[in-house]
């Protein structure tokens, strides 16, 4: 597993590299970074934003996640100097009212009542030991509930009954949680930021970020192959007390999700390679590719394009625009992002400065799906693609 930029603490699904976005910003030239402005509206564990720092320059990291932005912190944060995390005592939070808990998802009353001790202690604390702490309790949460995780593991299930909910002696609890709380310190421990970092729970198509203030946009957004993030980080959102059966508010805002909103009357218009994507899909013989499929993937085109009409605003004009895209297949219509990426990026006046890098992608969603293989694919490629505006 990766190291390097605490990439293991934590890790996030489809994060890239660390030493990549350091490569890709160090590439810049002297005058470039001088003073520059980092931004990744699609930010997950904040790699971009690190690299950015651990380069000197500032960094703005937004995402609608809230669980990425926990992790997003605690890689830029200074923790120097660590408040000691005590035990909670047995009888903390008797007053505690855990029968709708969403973490009982998963987990048995008498467990998640000793958890959320632990995370009132965090609460408590505040500031970057909370997130420390908030960060070990995902670890630990993970690591009891594994079983609930599937061939998919972004698709988690929940239990059916609370018989196959998960128990565990306070005891063993407690030992779990300072074991992952003094592996995390270990990992943070003497992490000086040379940078504050802006990271910040916000979406990418209404950006809370002035105009023309950004220099470099480096940056992966969610791909078109039904990952529902909400779903993937249930658990973690859970232990935030944000609970995605109940409360869609979230599953439904992020980019790529499964679920449909209302039709927006003035529906987004795409280029010609998107449009011929959205024919295809709903040409296709198969059962409901012509219905929800093809109002998934208009949903997806249109965050896509807001992304971008919300780059090219907040971008001056000298800025340049690293994005990480992979291409995907719907059934046996490949489906051509970086293409997608390429034509409404030119028609937002960006231009491509690269011959995009094209890195073989092995192992897929569609190929995890079972259903997803009785249709040939082609290979597919994750690309960056490198844009400056065009003259
Ligand atoms: C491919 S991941 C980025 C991974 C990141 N490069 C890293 O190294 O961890 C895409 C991210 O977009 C976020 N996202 C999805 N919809 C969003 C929206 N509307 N606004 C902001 N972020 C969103 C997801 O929560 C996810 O963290």
């Amino acid at each position: 597993m990766e190291t390097a930029g605490l990439a293991d603490v934590f890790p996030y699904y489809a994060g890239f590299s660390f030493e990549w976005a350091c490569h890709q910003l160090a590439r810049h030239e002297k005058d470039e970074l001088s003073g520059a402005t980092v931004l990744d509206p699609w930010n997950g564990s904040g790699t971009t934003t690190l690299a950015a720092q651990s380069l000197g320059l500032n960094a703005i990291g937004l995402d609608l996640n809230p669980v990425a932005n926990v992790i997003a912190k605690l890689r830029t944060q200074d923790y120097l100097q660590v408040d000691e995390i005590v035990r909670p005592h047995a009888g903390a939070g008797v007053d505690m009212c855990v029968d709708a808990d969403p973490l009982a998802a998963w987990i048995a009353e008498p467990t998640v009542r000793r958890i959320r001790q632990w995370h009132r202690v965090g609460v408590e604390i505040g500031g970057p030991t909370q997130d420390l702490l908030t960060v070990s309790l995902f670890r630990v949460i993970r690591e009891a509930t594994k079983r609930f995780e599937g061939s998919n593991p972004t698709w988690v299930k929940r239990a059916k009954e609370s018989s196959e909910t998960v128990l565990i002696a306070d005891e063993e609890l407690d030992a779990a949680i300072e074991r992952h709380v003094s592996f995390v310190s270990s990992r943070v421990e003497s992490q000086s930021s040379l940078r504050r970092v802006g990271i910040m729970t916000a979406d990418s198509r209404a950006m809370p970020i002035a105009s023309n203030s950004v220099d470099i946009v480096v940056t992966s957004p969610p791909y078109l192959t039904r990952i529902d993030y909400a779903v993937a980080y249930s658990r973690e959102l859970a232990l935030l007390g944000v609970d995605i059966s109940n409360d869609r508010s979230l599953r439904s805002g992020l980019m790529g999700t499964t679920l449909i909103r209302r039709q927006e009357e003035n529906p987004a218009t795409f280029g010609e390679v998107g449009s011929n994507l959205l024919s295809l899909i709903r040409k296709h013989d198969s059962k409901a590719s012509s219905g929800y499929y093809l109002k998934q993937a208009q949903q997806y085109l249109t965050d896509l394009t807001s992304g971008l009409d919300e780059i090219t605003r907040v971008c001056r004009s000298s800025a340049t625009v690293h994005l990480v895209v992979q291409d995907s297949f719907y059934k046996d219509v490949h489906v051509p992002l970086a293409d997608i990426c390429i034509d409404e990026a030119r028609m937002r006046g960006w231009a491509l400065r690269n011959e995009p890098d094209r890195f073989p992608v092995r192992r897929t969603l569609t190929s995890l799906n079972k259903f997803a293989r009785t249709y040939k694919k082609g290979d597919v490629a994750e690309s960056v693609l490198t844009f400056s505006r065009g003259q």
